[in-house]
């Protein structure tokens, strides 16, 4: 099969379109012929080994999966004996673990389910990581109807979703982003829009039940300074300081800490990859509460081109690699 594969952690220039077996299934792993994948900054993370704590899991001197690729869509072509969810001719979504900028991917059952149906396979793969991480931002921030939510990053993969979900949820939105965005947040539903460009987070003093905090730019004080008394920041993005060991996910991993101290609860929000949370999205999504944003949609061979424009932080939406039709079946 064709994917996009490296031998060892660096920049996109390592990447390259390859030939590669098709990955074995296990007892529990769902064999998928990929329609499309998702780019997110997890993908630059991976191919990078940067920060280096994530090195830990994925291959300490070099990446132990040569194909990059972690959010999916497509169809199920085979199933492991204990797979009972799914069954092959199944159009699903989730995040593989063998690479889903590939023709194939595996997947375990538990991170696929069922692709809403009103969705195309390039939407579906915009959706798992970025969608569910929004999600989990909502839920770990205790959203209620009626409280205002500020939320960072409001155009971006993450954002995008949260400013939706937000609204779902019956609270209303101010996002913020840069000046070319801001008619886009607004279409997605948000209330009042600040351009970073122009002002800062706090501008005109409004105080938020809570802040979802994607661009992880803005410096602790200052969402505190944004929020009430009692208010919740949930922070999810580690923020463009590509530091060498935790890249600025120390943030979130200090939250438990830092919400010690002061009336405000800080989360940190880690997303958990789990087939619930997709099917929670489902009637959202099937309903038109929620809707994927597309901002690129690239060929496999051009992946390396992908993540280079994500990297530079600024989609408006989600970025995403086609793979479709492209696949020749896999040997027995
Ligand atoms: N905790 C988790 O489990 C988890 C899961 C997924 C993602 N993440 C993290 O969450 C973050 C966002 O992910 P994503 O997929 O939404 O990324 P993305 O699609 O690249 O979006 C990044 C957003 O950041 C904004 N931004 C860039 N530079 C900025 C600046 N200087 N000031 C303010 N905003 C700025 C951009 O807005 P403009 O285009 O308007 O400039 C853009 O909307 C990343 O750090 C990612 O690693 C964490």
């Amino acid at each position: 099969m064709k994917a996009i594969a490296r031998d060892a952690y660096g920049p996109a220039d390592l990447l390259e379109l390859r030939d590669l077996d098709t990955p074995p299934i296990g007892d529990d792993e769902v064999l998928v012929e990929v329609r499309a994948a998702g780019v997110d900054p997890g993908v630059w993370i991976l191919m990078t080994g940067r920060p280096m704590a994530v090195r830990l899991a994925v291959g300490l001197r070099r990446p132990r999966v040569a194909a990059l690729g972690r959010a999916v869509a497509g169809v199920v072509a085979a199933v492991g004996a204990g797979v009972t969810r799914l069954r092959p001719g199944d159009e699903v979504y989730g995040t593989c673990e063998s690479g889903s900028f590939a023709e194939y991917a595996t997947a375990r059952q538990h991170r696929l389910t069922s692709k809403p149906a009103n969705l195309t396979f390039e939407q579906a793969a915009a959706t798992p990581i970025s969608a569910v991480t929004a999600l989990q931002s909502v839920r770990d921030a205790g959203v209620q109807p009626g409280q205002r939510v500020l939320i960072t990053g409001a155009a971006g993969g993450v954002g995008s979703f949260a400013v939706q979900l937000v609204k779902a949820y019956g609270a209303s939105v101010t996002g913020v982003c840069s000046t070319a965005k801001v008619e886009l947040v607004r279409a997605l539903g948000a209330e009042d829009v600040i351009d970073y460009t122009r002002h800062e987070i706090d501008h005109g003093g409004t105080r938020y039940d809570i802040v979802i905090d994607t661009a992880g730019s803005r410096p602790m004080s200052l969402l505190r300074r944004a929020v009430t008394p009692h208010g919740t920041i949930a922070l999810v993005g580690g923020g463009h300081a590509r530091g060498r060991l935790l890249g600025g996910f120390q943030r979130q991993m200090a939250a438990p800490l830092v919400s010690l101290f002061g009336s405000q609860r800080v989360c940190g929000v880690t997303g958990r990859e789990r087939y619930e949370d997709l099917d929670e999205l489902t009637p959202l999504i099937e309903s038109g509460t929620v809707t994927p944003v597309l901002d690129r949609v690239y060929a496999l061979a051009d992946a390396p081109e992908a993540i280079r424009y994500l990297a530079q932080g600024h989609p408006a939406g989600k970025v995403v690699v086609t793979v479709q039709g492209a696949a020749t079946a896999p040997a027995e």
